[in-house]
C-alpha cells in the first residue's frame, strides 16, 4: 500500500534536532504509582534507535488530570536507560528549564520532557491549525528542525502535541505509526463475515460513542460487551441496578446512547448473562439478581462460555478493554479466556489498547494473534473508516512539502 504521510524514510534527520511524540501511556498501579507494564515502551524502542544520529527530544502523556495514572514521565526515562538509550529527564516541558535542557542535547542522546498534560491547553481537541496556536507549540517548535509523530496509542486525539507541531514543522510518522497503519489496512482489507467485535474497560463515554459509529458503518456482526461499558448496556436494559453506574464517568449521556443503539441494533448487541463480584475479599459468581450491591469486577462463566463460542466461529475479530477488574488476579479470568479464544480463533484477529494488548504479549500470543496493537481507542476508530486526527494531519504536511 502506498502511504499518504512522510516517514522517516523520506528525510535526512542525521544531526538535527529532532522533537518525537510517543504514546508510552504505561498501566500503573493505582496504590504505588508503580509501571505495571511498559510494552507501549518496547513498541517504540526501533523508531528510537534509528534516530540516535539525531538530538532527540521525547514528548508524550500519561493518564488524564485526576486519573490514579497521571504521573510524571521520570519513571518511564529510566526505563529507557534500562534499554540502554541515553535518556535524561526534565521536569518542564515548554518553560526556560525544559528550553535550555533542549538546546545542550547531544547527537545519540534522548531528553523527555514532563508529561504534556500536565499543561492544561492540551486536553483542548481542536483542529491543527487551532492548537498549534497554543504555546506549547509556539514556544518549542522553532528549537526544532523535524517533528517526528509516533503516538499511534493517541492517533484519534487532535490535541496540540499530536497534531499541532505538523502545521509549523517538517513532519514524518515514525516507525510503530507506519507499521500500525500497515497492518490494519491489510488487517481490514477483507470483507468476511462474522465479524465480530469485543469492547470492554472503562473510558466507557469514548467507546459507547465509538461503538455507534462503528454499528452504523455496518460492518459489526457481533459486539459482545464488557467491562464498563457492559455494566452500562446491562442497565440501560434494566437487567443491572443503576446504582452500578457510579464509577462510569458521563454515564446520563452514556445511558441515553446505550438505549438507542441497544433499540436500533438488538441483534448485534450481545450483552453478559451473568456475573462475577467480589464479596467478601473474594470472587463470586453469580446471577444480577444475587448483586446484592457488591463491586461487579467480571463476566461470570455463562457469559465466558458464550463468548468464547462466537469469538471461535469468527472470521474477523477486534477486541479493545478488558471484560473486568483484571488489575486484581481474581476478575482477570472472563478476559483472560477471551483471549485464549481469540488465541484459538482461525479468522483474522487483532487485539488493542494497553491493557489487553499488555495481556495478550504477557500470555505469548505474538505469533497466535495477527495483529496485538498499541492503540485502543485508535485502533478502534481506524475500524470505523474515518481517518484518524494524526494521519489527516500528517498527509496535509506532506502536502505543503
Ligand atoms: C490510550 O491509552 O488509549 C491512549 O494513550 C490515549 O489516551 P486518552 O484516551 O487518555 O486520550
Ligand atoms: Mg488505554
Amino acid at each position: 500500500m502506498s502511504l499518504q504521510f512522510k516517514t522517516l524514510d523520506d528525510v535526512d534527520f542525521a544531526g538535527k534536532r529532532v522533537l518525537i511524540r510517543v504514546d508510552i501511556n504505561c498501566s500503573v498501579d493505582p496504590e504505588t504509582k508503580e509501571i505495571t507494564d511498559d510494552s507501549r515502551i518496547d513498541a517504540i524502542l526501533p523508531t528510537l534507535r534509528e534516530l540516535n544520529k539525531s538530538k532527540t527530544v521525547l514528548m508524550a502523556h500519561q493518564g488524564r488530570p485526576g486519573s490514579d495514572d497521571f504521573i510524571s514521565l521520570e519513571a518511564h526515562t529510566n526505563i529507557l536507560r534500562k534499554h540502554g538509550l541515553k535518556a535524561s529527564f526534565v521536569d518542564d516541558i515548554f518553560g526556560d528549564k525544559a528550553k535550555t535542557a533542549i538546546k545542550k542535547v547531544a547527537v545519540g542522546e534522548i531528553l523527555v520532557l514532563q508529561n504534556v498534560r500536565y499543561f492544561d491547553g492540551e486536553m483542548k481537541n481542536a483542529p491543527p491549525e487551532e492548537v498549534a496556536e497554543e504555546p506549547l507549540v509556539q514556544e518549542l517548535y522553532p528549537l526544532f528542525d523535524l517533528f517526528v509523530n509516533d503516538a499511534f496509542g493517541a492517533a484519534h486525539r487532535s490535541q496540540a502535541s499530536i497534531v499541532g507541531f505538523t502545521t509549523v514543522l517538517p513532519s514524518v510518522a515514525g516507525r510503530l505509526v507506519e507499521k500500525e497503519i500497515r497492518t490494519l489496512t491489510d488487517a481490514t482489507a477483507t470483507d468476511q463475515h462474522p465479524w465480530t467485535l469485543v469492547l470492554g474497560g472503562a473510558k466507557v463515554d469514548d467507546k459507547v460513542e465509538i461503538l455507534r459509529k462503528l454499528l452504523a458503518a455496518d460492518r459489526v456482526d457481533n459486539a459482545l460487551l464488557g467491562g464498563l461499558l457492559g455494566t452500562l448496556f446491562l442497565i440501560a436494559k434494566g437487567l443491572v441496578s443503576e446504582e452500578y453506574s457510579k464509577p462510569i464517568k458521563g454515564f446520563e449521556d452514556a445511558l441515553n446512547t446505550a438505549k438507542q443503539i441497544i433499540a436500533k441494533y438488538p441483534d448485534v448487541i450481545i450483552l453478559p448473562e451473568d456475573a462475577a463480584v467480589e464479596r467478601n475479599g473474594k470472587r463470586f459468581e453469580c446471577e444480577f439478581s444475587q448483586m446484592n450491591g457488591d463491586p461487579f469486577f467480571d463476566i461470570g462463566p455463562k457469559t465466558t462460555k458464550k463468548y468464547v463460542e462466537a469469538i471461535r466461529g469468527s472470521a474477523v475479530v477486534f477486541a479493545n478493554g478488558p471484560m473486568g477488574f483484571f488489575e486484581k488476579d481474581a476478575f482477570a479470568k472472563g478476559t483472560s479466556e477471551v483471549l485464549d479464544a481469540i488465541a484459538d480463533c482461525e479468522g483474522i484477529t487483532v487485539v488493542g489498547g494497553g491493557h489487553m494488548g499488555a495481556m495478550a504479549l504477557k500470555k505469548d500470543f505474538g505469533d497466535r494473534i495477527t495483529h496485538i496493537s498499541t492503540g485502543g481507542g485508535a485502533t478502534i476508530n481506524f475500524l470505523t473508516g474515518k481517518k484518524l486526527d494524526l494521519i489527516v494531519a500528517l498527509e496535509a504536511a506532506a502536502k505543503r512539502t
